[in-house]
Protein backbone atom coordinates (compact mmCIF):
# COMPACT_ATOMS: atom_id res chain seq x y z
CA UNK A 1 0.00 0.00 0.00
CA UNK A 2 1.61 3.53 -0.95
CA UNK A 3 0.05 6.94 -1.44
CA UNK A 4 -0.19 6.07 -4.85
CA UNK A 5 -1.35 2.87 -5.23
CA UNK A 6 -4.47 4.04 -2.87
CA UNK A 7 -5.04 6.67 -4.60
CA UNK A 8 -8.01 8.92 -3.04
CA UNK A 9 -9.54 5.94 -1.24
CA UNK A 10 -8.50 5.92 2.76
CA UNK A 11 -5.58 4.09 3.53
CA UNK A 12 -6.33 1.35 6.31
CA UNK A 13 -3.62 -0.38 8.34
CA UNK A 14 -4.66 -3.68 9.78
CA UNK A 15 -1.98 -5.48 12.53
CA UNK A 16 -2.87 -8.86 13.49
CA UNK A 17 -1.18 -9.46 17.31
CA UNK A 18 -2.06 -13.20 17.88
CA UNK A 19 0.68 -15.40 17.84
CA UNK A 20 -2.24 -18.02 17.10
CA UNK A 21 -2.98 -18.34 13.39
CA UNK A 22 -6.69 -18.01 12.54
CA UNK A 23 -7.49 -17.51 16.03
CA UNK A 24 -10.41 -15.62 17.84
CA UNK A 25 -9.16 -12.19 17.16
CA UNK A 26 -7.73 -12.95 13.42
CA UNK A 27 -11.38 -14.27 12.24
CA UNK A 28 -12.94 -10.73 14.16
CA UNK A 29 -10.20 -8.96 11.81
CA UNK A 30 -11.04 -10.79 9.08
CA UNK A 31 -14.99 -9.47 9.13
CA UNK A 32 -13.67 -6.23 10.18
CA UNK A 33 -11.27 -6.15 6.86
CA UNK A 34 -14.40 -7.72 4.85
CA UNK A 35 -16.89 -4.34 6.05
CA UNK A 36 -14.20 -2.40 5.07
CA UNK A 37 -13.52 -3.49 1.81
CA UNK A 38 -17.15 -2.69 1.25
CA UNK A 39 -16.24 0.94 1.56
CA UNK A 40 -13.66 1.18 -0.99
CA UNK A 41 -10.81 1.35 1.43
CA UNK A 42 -7.06 0.49 0.49
CA UNK A 43 -6.41 -2.15 2.98
CA UNK A 44 -2.60 -3.29 4.40
CA UNK A 45 -2.09 -6.29 6.09
CA UNK A 46 0.58 -7.32 9.09
CA UNK A 47 0.87 -10.38 10.97
CA UNK A 48 3.26 -9.60 13.57
CA UNK A 49 4.00 -13.03 14.82
CA UNK A 50 5.71 -12.89 10.90
CA UNK A 51 7.65 -10.09 11.31
CA UNK A 52 11.07 -9.96 13.66
CA UNK A 53 10.35 -7.27 16.14
CA UNK A 54 13.25 -6.22 18.50
CA UNK A 55 11.96 -4.77 21.61
CA UNK A 56 12.48 -1.37 22.40
CA UNK A 57 16.21 -1.30 23.66
CA UNK A 58 15.85 2.67 25.45
CA UNK A 59 19.05 3.45 23.82
CA UNK A 60 18.41 7.01 23.52
CA UNK A 61 18.95 6.85 19.28
CA UNK A 62 16.03 8.09 18.83
CA UNK A 63 16.22 11.06 21.04
CA UNK A 64 19.32 11.93 19.14
CA UNK A 65 17.79 11.37 15.64
CA UNK A 66 14.35 12.32 16.22
CA UNK A 67 12.16 10.08 14.52
CA UNK A 68 14.21 7.25 13.44
CA UNK A 69 15.14 4.00 15.39
CA UNK A 70 18.54 2.89 15.47
CA UNK A 71 17.59 -1.58 14.84
CA UNK A 72 17.64 -2.34 11.59
CA UNK A 73 14.69 -5.04 11.48
CA UNK A 74 11.35 -5.49 10.89
CA UNK A 75 9.56 -2.55 12.32
CA UNK A 76 10.90 -0.36 10.18
CA UNK A 77 8.23 -1.56 7.73
CA UNK A 78 5.72 -0.09 9.74
CA UNK A 79 6.93 3.84 10.67
CA UNK A 80 5.18 4.84 6.94
CA UNK A 81 2.45 2.95 7.27
CA UNK A 82 1.61 3.79 11.15
CA UNK A 83 2.08 7.19 10.01
CA UNK A 84 0.05 7.55 6.58
CA UNK A 85 -2.60 5.43 7.64
CA UNK A 86 -5.98 7.15 7.93
CA UNK A 87 -7.86 4.10 9.80
CA UNK A 88 -5.80 1.49 12.02
CA UNK A 89 -7.39 -1.48 13.17
CA UNK A 90 -5.17 -3.78 15.77
CA UNK A 91 -6.35 -7.23 16.17
CA UNK A 92 -4.64 -8.51 19.88
CA UNK A 93 -6.00 -11.03 22.24
CA UNK A 94 -5.83 -10.41 26.10
CA UNK A 95 -2.44 -12.03 27.61
CA UNK A 96 -2.06 -11.25 31.02
CA UNK A 97 -4.32 -8.75 31.18
CA UNK A 98 -2.41 -6.93 28.37
CA UNK A 99 -1.78 -6.67 24.77
CA UNK A 100 0.09 -9.69 23.58
CA UNK A 101 3.98 -9.59 23.02
CA UNK A 102 4.04 -9.08 19.58
CA UNK A 103 1.67 -6.04 19.55
CA UNK A 104 3.77 -4.41 23.17
CA UNK A 105 6.98 -4.80 21.12
CA UNK A 106 5.00 -3.09 17.89
CA UNK A 107 4.15 -0.55 20.15
CA UNK A 108 7.37 -0.37 22.40
CA UNK A 109 8.79 0.09 19.40
CA UNK A 110 6.90 3.63 18.24
CA UNK A 111 8.49 5.45 20.80
CA UNK A 112 10.55 7.52 18.30
CA UNK A 113 7.28 8.79 17.06
CA UNK A 114 6.54 9.84 20.65
CA UNK A 115 9.92 11.73 20.68
CA UNK A 116 8.71 13.51 17.21
CA UNK A 117 5.43 14.28 19.56
CA UNK A 118 6.04 14.71 22.55
CA UNK A 119 9.69 16.06 22.84
CA UNK A 120 10.21 18.05 19.06
CA UNK A 121 6.75 18.91 19.04
CA UNK A 122 6.58 18.00 15.24
CA UNK A 123 3.20 15.72 13.76
CA UNK A 124 3.50 12.49 13.69
CA UNK A 125 0.46 11.85 11.12
CA UNK A 126 0.95 12.02 7.36
CA UNK A 127 -2.52 10.80 7.29
CA UNK A 128 -4.92 12.27 4.61
CA UNK A 129 -8.00 12.42 6.56
CA UNK A 130 -8.39 12.83 10.86
CA UNK A 131 -7.58 9.49 11.90
CA UNK A 132 -9.31 6.86 13.70
CA UNK A 133 -8.50 3.14 15.15
CA UNK A 134 -10.45 0.19 16.18
CA UNK A 135 -9.12 -2.31 18.67
CA UNK A 136 -10.79 -5.92 18.71
CA UNK A 137 -9.91 -7.72 21.14
CA UNK A 138 -10.70 -11.29 22.88
CA UNK A 139 -10.34 -12.90 26.18
CA UNK A 140 -10.68 -16.13 27.83
CA UNK A 141 -12.29 -14.84 30.90
CA UNK A 142 -15.72 -13.02 31.46
CA UNK A 143 -14.61 -10.55 33.70
CA UNK A 144 -15.47 -7.15 32.77
CA UNK A 145 -11.89 -5.52 33.68
CA UNK A 146 -10.05 -8.10 31.18
CA UNK A 147 -9.58 -5.59 28.72
CA UNK A 148 -8.63 -2.71 30.80
CA UNK A 149 -4.45 -3.48 30.84
CA UNK A 150 -5.12 -3.05 27.03
CA UNK A 151 -6.85 -0.05 26.45
CA UNK A 152 -4.47 1.89 29.22
CA UNK A 153 -1.67 0.37 26.69
CA UNK A 154 -3.59 1.40 23.42
CA UNK A 155 -4.88 4.73 24.68
CA UNK A 156 -0.42 5.83 25.30
CA UNK A 157 -0.30 4.64 21.36
CA UNK A 158 -3.30 6.47 20.07
CA UNK A 159 -1.68 9.10 21.44
CA UNK A 160 1.37 9.13 20.08
CA UNK A 161 0.18 8.23 16.76
CA UNK A 162 -2.62 11.39 17.25
CA UNK A 163 -5.33 9.26 16.88
CA UNK A 164 -8.84 11.09 18.41
CA UNK A 165 -11.22 8.38 17.53
CA UNK A 166 -10.87 5.47 19.47
CA UNK A 167 -13.07 2.24 18.83
CA UNK A 168 -13.34 -1.54 20.60
CA UNK A 169 -15.12 -4.62 19.73
CA UNK A 170 -14.22 -7.04 22.58
CA UNK A 171 -15.35 -10.46 23.43
CA UNK A 172 -14.31 -12.27 26.92
CA UNK A 173 -15.16 -16.21 27.63
CA UNK A 174 -13.49 -16.50 24.42
CA UNK A 175 -10.92 -19.21 25.22
CA UNK A 176 -11.16 -22.16 22.51
CA UNK A 177 -9.41 -20.99 19.07
CA UNK A 178 -12.62 -21.21 17.16
CA UNK A 179 -14.68 -19.82 20.02
CA UNK A 180 -15.78 -16.59 18.19
CA UNK A 181 -17.28 -18.63 15.50
CA UNK A 182 -19.88 -19.49 17.82
CA UNK A 183 -20.51 -16.12 19.31
CA UNK A 184 -24.37 -15.14 17.94
CA UNK A 185 -23.45 -11.65 16.81
CA UNK A 186 -19.28 -11.00 16.95
CA UNK A 187 -18.94 -11.62 13.33
CA UNK A 188 -21.42 -9.61 12.10
CA UNK A 189 -20.17 -6.28 14.75
CA UNK A 190 -17.21 -7.04 13.44
CA UNK A 191 -17.89 -6.58 9.91
CA UNK A 192 -20.02 -3.34 10.77
CA UNK A 193 -17.32 -2.22 12.66
CA UNK A 194 -15.07 -1.90 9.74
CA UNK A 195 -17.29 -0.94 7.80
CA UNK A 196 -18.52 1.71 9.61
CA UNK A 197 -14.27 2.84 10.96
CA UNK A 198 -13.72 2.65 7.12
CA UNK A 199 -16.56 5.12 6.25
CA UNK A 200 -15.95 7.21 9.35
CA UNK A 201 -15.29 11.14 8.87
CA UNK A 202 -14.15 13.74 11.14
CA UNK A 203 -17.04 16.81 11.37
CA UNK A 204 -13.84 18.66 10.07
CA UNK A 205 -13.58 17.04 6.53
C1 LIG B 1 -0.07 -16.45 27.56
C2 LIG B 1 -1.57 -16.27 27.63
C3 LIG B 1 -2.09 -15.35 28.53
C4 LIG B 1 -3.47 -15.13 28.58
N1 LIG B 1 -3.95 -14.22 29.48
C5 LIG B 1 -5.26 -13.96 29.52
C6 LIG B 1 -5.77 -12.97 30.41
O1 LIG B 1 -5.07 -12.32 31.17
N2 LIG B 1 -7.11 -12.74 30.40
C7 LIG B 1 -7.96 -13.41 29.56
O2 LIG B 1 -9.17 -13.13 29.57
N3 LIG B 1 -7.50 -14.35 28.70
C8 LIG B 1 -6.17 -14.65 28.65
N4 LIG B 1 -5.69 -15.57 27.75
C9 LIG B 1 -6.63 -16.26 26.82
C10 LIG B 1 -6.67 -15.62 25.43
O3 LIG B 1 -6.86 -14.22 25.51
C11 LIG B 1 -7.80 -16.23 24.62
O4 LIG B 1 -7.58 -17.60 24.42
C12 LIG B 1 -8.02 -15.55 23.27
O5 LIG B 1 -9.22 -16.00 22.70
C13 LIG B 1 -6.89 -15.84 22.28
O6 LIG B 1 -7.14 -15.12 21.09
P1 LIG B 1 -6.53 -15.60 19.68
O7 LIG B 1 -7.28 -16.86 19.31
O8 LIG B 1 -6.80 -14.47 18.76
O9 LIG B 1 -5.08 -15.84 19.90
C14 LIG B 1 -4.33 -15.85 27.72
C15 LIG B 1 -3.79 -16.79 26.81
C16 LIG B 1 -2.43 -17.00 26.78
C17 LIG B 1 -1.87 -18.01 25.80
Amino acid sequence: MSGRECDDAPRLLALACSPRRGGNTETLLDAALEGAAQTGACIERFHLRELRISPCLHCGGCVRTPGQCVIDDDMQQLYEPLRAADRIILASPVFFMSVTAQAKAMIDRCQPLWVLRAIEQQPVAASRLARAALYLGAGGAGSPDSFDGARLTLNAWYWTLEIAERRELTFGGMDDEGAIRGHPTALDEARRAGCDLAAWRSHEE
